[in-house]
């Protein structure tokens, strides 16, 4: 068995408002394997960005633990540049800036981890010809459509080669045709760099899609309520989506998380 690259113990967290203290995340136990495709599936509100935020540092957590290569990051105050580096996080709004070209927003990592080199520009070119971007290159985000700012988000976060990409519902907001196609895309980037990915999404289809292994969560408190292993071959195709077996990992997936919010009604 590989090794683990991100490991979660009994992590927690609890927002306090001004109303209420909110339990995001209670508990949380996640493992995952250098160069897995893991999912998290679950009803909005279940906790699913509470938990890839603070693998990546964005917020804290109130108790637990966090590992990166075995490595406990949740006893630093700030984790070190070196562990930060190693993953990169694709949001659900690409958020461009709008005054930079495509280009400059794809190397705006390099800006703030101050890289420099002639080598690196020429990744930029390999990344933006991969998810066929070159000829948008030099356009403003005001001049592309959804489905292009989105790649761009995609490799935005790959130009400082993270070994771990943590993906928050990253075409959520796309049309099903192009999250179809984008979703072929990740998993060839994925092949071909073999990063670790998170995923998040609360579409079942593309969860079975793309992942080895899903964890769905539940809520009220947010927390993981099933693991489920996938036994569907590699290369995925969308020729998939028609099969048996995918169909009833599909079903089986929304009886869980179905489960889930008929214990939240109660
Ligand atoms: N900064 C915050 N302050 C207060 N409550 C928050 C904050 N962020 C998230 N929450 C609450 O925590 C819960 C989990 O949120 P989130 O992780 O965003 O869920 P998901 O991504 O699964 O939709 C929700 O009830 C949400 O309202
Ligand atoms: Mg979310």
């Amino acid at each position: 068995m590989k090794a683990s690259k991100i490991r979660t113990e009994n992590l927690n967290k609890v927002f306090h408002t001004r109303h209420q203290d909110i339990y995001a995340v209670k508990d949380a136990n996640i493992d995952i394997r250098v160069g897995e495709f893991v999912s998290l599936i679950g009803p909005s509100g279940c906790g699913k960005s509470t938990i890839i935020r603070m693998i990546d540092d964005i917020i804290k957590p109130t108790s637990g633990s966090i590992y990166i290569d075995g490595k406990e990051i949740t006893s630093y105050k700030r984790i070190p540049k070196e562990i930060n580096q190693k993953m990169g996080f694709i949001f659900q709004l690409p958020n461009l800036f709008p005054w930079l070209t495509v280009r400059e927003n794809v190397g705006i990592a390099c800006r703030i981890y101050k890289i420099r080199d002639e080598r690196t520009q020429r990744y930029i070119d390999e990344l933006l010809e991969m998810a066929g971007l070159t000829e948008y290159q030099n356009a403003y985000p005001a001049e592309i459509s959804g489905g292009v700012m989105q790649r761009i988000g995609v490799i935005r976060a790959m130009v400082h080669k993270p070994e771990i990409l943590l993906m928050d519902e990253p075409f959520g907001a796309l049309d099903a045709m192009t999250r179809e196609k984008l979703d072929m895309e990740i998993l060839d980037i994925w092949k071909k760099l073999g990063t670790t990915v998170i995923f998040i999404t609360h579409n079942v289809e593309e969860a079975v899609l793309l992942s080895d292994r899903v964890y769905v969560m539940g809520t009220n408190p947010g927390r993981i309520t099933r693991e489920i292993t996938l036994d569907l071959e590699r290369p995925r195709s969308l020729d998939l989506l028609t099969e048996r077996k995918f169909q009833d990992y599909c079903a089986e997936l929304t009886e869980c998380i179905g489960h889930v919010d008929l214990r939240k009604v109660k």
